[in-house]
C-alpha cells in the first residue's frame, strides 16, 4: 500500500472529498479530459497506475485511472473519461466550476523504482493510454534514470487517437522511440500530421523493434482481446513474465478491498492491482 493511500486510510476511505472541475477538453467523440482541483489545492499524491473513485451526486460512483503524471501535479490532476453509462455521461455534462466527489488514490500502480536503469517498452492500445500516459510522462520527466524508452501505441481509427499533443511531443524527441498505428488508416489522416502513423493492428509494430529482453520492462494496457496478442509478442521477444506489467479492469464498488465486487479468483483487482505482473496473473482463470 502506498503512503498516499495510508494517509487517506487515516481519514476515511469511504467519504468522498468534494473537488472542483477546472477545465474540460474534448479529446474524441466519446472521450473528454477533465482537470480537477482538490479543496485546498493540494496534490492528490498518487503513483502512476493508481485510480480514484469518482462520484456524481445523486448518480453514482465509478473507478477512473489518473492520467496525469505526479511530476506535473501543480495542485491539479487529470482524468480522461469515455462516456458509456450513468456516471460517465453525467460527468461529461459538467461544466468548469462544477463539483464532484473523489475518493483515493487507490490500488497498486506501476513500480517505477523497479524500472529505473532499465529499457522501458510501453504498449498501450486504445483507452489503455489513460493510465499509461501518467507513467510515460513521469519516466520522461526523469529521463536520465532510464535506458531506451519505446512507445508502441495502437488505436482503431485516426479520430480515436488520444492525447495527440503528447504523441506529437513524444514522436519529436530523439530519446524516445514512438510508433503509432491505427487499424484503418483512411483519408482523414493527412500528410501534414505532426507524427507518422502506420496502418495495422498494434502487433504489426513489434517485429521492427529489437530489445535486450533481460534489461527490458514492458508495460501494456488495453482491451482484453489485445492482451492475448501483445503478451505473445512480448514473451516472444524473451522478456521475462516478471518484467511484464499490465493493468486490469473490473467492476468495482468500494475500491478498497472490502466488498468483493472486483475479485478475480482470490485477487482483489482494486487492492492487489489494478497493476499486476504477467507472472502474477497468468495462471489465474478469468484474469484476462
Ligand atoms: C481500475 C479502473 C480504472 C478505470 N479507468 C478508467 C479511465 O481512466 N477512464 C474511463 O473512461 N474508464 C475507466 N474505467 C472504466 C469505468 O470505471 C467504467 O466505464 C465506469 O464505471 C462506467 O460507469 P457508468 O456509470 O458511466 O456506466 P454504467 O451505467 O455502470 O454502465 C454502462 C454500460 O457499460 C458497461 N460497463 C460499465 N463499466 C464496465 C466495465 N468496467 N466493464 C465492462 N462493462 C462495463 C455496463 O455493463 C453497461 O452496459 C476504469 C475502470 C477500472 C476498474
Ligand atoms: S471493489 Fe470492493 S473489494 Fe474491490
Amino acid at each position: 500500500m502506498t503512503t498516499s493511500t495510508s494517509t487517506r486510510l487515516s481519514t476515511s476511505i469511504y467519504t468522498p472529498e468534494m473537488a472542483r472541475l477546472v477545465n474540460v477538453e474534448q479529446m474524441t467523440e466519446l472521450e473528454k479530459l477533465f482537470t480537477i482541483e482538490l479543496p485546498d489545492g493540494r496534490n492528490l499524491g498518487h503513483d502512476p497506475g493508481q485510480f480514484v473513485m469518482l462520484s456524481i451526486l445523486g448518480v453514482g460512483e465509478a473507478p477512473i485511472s489518473i492520467t496525469s503524471s505526479p511530476s506535473r501535479s501543480n495542485g491539479v490532476f487529470q482524468l480522461c473519461v469515455r462516456r458509456v453509462g450513468d456516471v460517465t455521461n453525467a460527468l461529461h455534462a459538467l461544466q468548469p466550476g462544477s463539483m464532484m466527489g473523489i475518493r483515493g488514490p487507490f490500488g497498486h500502480g506501476f513500480p517505477i523504482e523497479k524500472m529505473r536503469g532499465k529499457d522501458v517498452l510501453f504498449a498501450p492500445g486504445g483507452i489503455g493510454l489513460f493510465p499509461l500516459r501518467s507513467l510515460i510522462n513521469q519516466v520522461l520527466d526523469e529521463r536520465g534514470f532510464f535506458g531506451r524508452v519505446i512507445i508502441l501505441y495502437g488505436a482503431k481509427r485516426p479520430e480515436e487517437l488520444l492525447f495527440r499533443n503528447d504523441l506529437e511531443e513524444w514522436a519529436a524527441r530523439d530519446d524516445v522511440e514512438c510508433h503509432v498505428t491505427v487499424d484503418c488508416l483512411d483519408e482523414s489522416w493527412g500528410e501534414r500530421e505532426p507524427f507518422t502513423c502506420s496502418e495495422g493492428v498494434i502487433t504489426t509494430l513489434f517485429p521492427d523493434v529489437s530489445v535486450d529482453p533481460r534489461n527490458t520492462v514492458a508495460i501494456t494496457c488495453g482491451p482484453p482481446i489485445m492482451y492475448r496478442f501483445v503478451l505473445k509478442e512480448l514473451l516472444g521477444k524473451g522478456i521475462p513474465e516478471t518484467q511484464i506489467y499490465l493493468s486490469l479492469e473490473r467492476r468495482m464498488k468500494c475500491g478498497v478491498g472490502k466488498c468483493g465486487h472486483c475479485q478475480i479468483n482470490g485477487l482483489y483487482c482494486c487492492q492487489d492491482g489494478p497493476v499486476f505482473t504477467y507472472a502474477q496473473i497468468k495462471g489465474v482463470e478469468e484474469a484476462l
